[in-house]
């Protein structure tokens, strides 16, 4: 099963950014941990970051069309992007939406996701084991049934 771990703005940063909030695991460390935790699990793991809004947008749009699930975190896009949720609403498979920090123990802004409301579950304030921990969720997940074809 194929899974698309996609990730925001200044993502790619990771390791050197604010290493107080987000911890001082690279980006490539966080491919190579998703990819080889999907291996574990037996998925099909594509990682994933961009700056720009609109090629999220396309990478969301590639996974709704492919019906494959998706790990987000949409990072500062999270708090203002009507865009990207309502990508994220044309999605069929389930969709986890991760946060390496606790946005509910930052400033203010950072409280609401715009996201979450159309995520199948949220993940926050576990460092980036909680990209682990979603992959181990959609694993777990029972397979989608099959379409009824009989009729
Ligand atoms: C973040 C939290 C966001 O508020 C922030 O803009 C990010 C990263 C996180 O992973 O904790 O870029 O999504």
């Amino acid at each position: 099963m194929r899974v698309y771990v996609l990730n925001g703005p200044n993502l790619g940063r990771l390791g050197t950014r604010q290493v107080d909030v987000y911890g001082l695991t690279s980006y490539a460390d966080l491919v190579t941990m998703c990819v080889d935790t999907g291996r574990e699990l037996g998925l099909d793991v594509v990682v994933r970051q961009t700056d720009a809004e609109h090629e999220l947008l396309g990478w969301l749009h590639e996974a709704a069309d492919e019906g494959a699930a998706v790990v987000l975190n949409p990072a500062a896009w999270s708090h203002y992007s009507i865009a990207v949720r309502d990508a994220c609403a044309l999605l069929r498979a389930p969709l986890v939406e991760v946060h390496i920090s606790n946005i509910h123990a930052r400033e203010e802004f950072r409280h609401h996701s715009v996201v979450s409301a159309v995520a199948t579950g949220v993940i926050c304030g576990l460092g980036v084991d909680g990209y682990r921990l979603a992959l181990r969720h959609l694993a777990a997940r029972p397979a989608p049934e099959a379409p009824d074809r009989s009729a």
